[in-house]
């Protein structure tokens, strides 16, 4: 999902990371098939009271507010109404704009107090919340209301997050968010794009592409960006890769075998192209491995 940041203030990047991925399994969860944009504006207190003021007649500072641009027919949400969000294409934004959506961060701070989590998590469930609200889930009405919670949960275990942690991510939704990071694939030189998303342990997913280079060497497959991001944000623990292409198959090739190796010897690989999937495992694509085990030395 694309993100239109208008942030009035400065933020860690750590919470806006995780403000993109909630995005990204939101959209992939909620089944929107076209590209599709938000704008999210991060503001203060003074700014969000005067908005919850001026447009609910709410005289209070409030977390989250939502401005959906699309009106759904009742009982009918962004997955299942195509035709509404085709119409809302952008040629600015080069994607289906469903709205804005507008967080206090002071808030936002506050309630991650309040609840004994980072800021960064308070971040996500704010933003699958709003964006709930933007693909047209409502909570005023009890089976609305039990509705949308579901699809909150959903949200929220594919981004690692899930307030009941029972619903680990589908491998339908594994390879889904790799279809949808092939999207983002920066690809001029060989026009083959890749996606990969990487499931840790803890059900976070990070997802990445292929990004060539004009000195053509320095290229990076898809694996490794979500490799290389899922380390760097202090994840270990991988126990599938799903990998999207088009056209034929792209199974890891031997770099990207010998990078996930180092973190995860028997990781699933499910890749898959043109409608197809298939499944195999590290240990076989990548057999007398060479790893961390052979160095420990006594
Ligand atoms: N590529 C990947 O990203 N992953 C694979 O598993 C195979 C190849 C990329 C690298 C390069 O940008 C393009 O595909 C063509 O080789």
């Amino acid at each position: 999902m694309k993100i239109i940041w208008q942030n009035d203030l400065a933020v860690e990047p750590s919470l806006l990371s995780r403000l993109q991925a909630a995005a990204d399994c939101a959209a992939v969860t909620e089944g929107i098939e076209r590209p599709c944009a938000v704008c999210v504006r991060l503001c203060d207190d003074e700014a969000i009271h005067a908005l919850n003021r001026d447009y609910r007649g709410v005289d209070r500072v409030t977390d989250v507010l939502s401005f959906p641009l699309a009106e759904y027919p009742a009982g009918v949400t962004a997955g299942h109404a195509d035709g509404i969000i085709r119409e809302l294409y952008d040629d600015d934004a080069e994607a289906c704009m469903l709205g804005d959506l507008v967080i206090c961060v002071p808030q936002l701070y506050r309630q991650a107090e309040e609840y004994g989590h980072s800021p960064a998590r308070e971040a996500a469930y704010l933003t699958v919340h709003g964006l709930c609200h933007l693909f047209g889930y409502d909570h005023i009405d009890p089976n609305d209301q039990r509705e949308m919670r579901t699809m909150e949960e959903k949200i929220l275990s594919a981004v690692g997050l899930s307030r009941d942690d029972h619903s680990p991510v589908s491998d339908e939704t594994l390879l889904a968010l790799a279809r949808e990071a092939m999207e983002r694939s920066y690809s001029p030189y060989s026009h083959f794009p890749v996606g990969a998303a990487l499931l840790c342990e803890d059900g976070r997913v990070f997802q990445g592409c292929n990004i060539e280079n004009a000195s053509y060497g320095l290229g990076m497959c898809a694996e490794r960006t979500a490799v290389f991001k899922a380390v760097s944000e202090g994840e270990h623990a991988f126990t599938a890769v799903a990998i999207a292409s088009k056209g034929t198959v792209a199974w890891p090739c031997g770099a990207c075998r010998q990078v996930l190796n180092e973190f995860a010897p028997h990781l699933r690989v499910l890749v898959t192209w043109d409608g197809h999937v298939e499944e195999s495992t590290l240990d076989a694509l990548l057999p007398h491995s060479f790893g961390p085990e052979k160095l420990i030395h006594e």
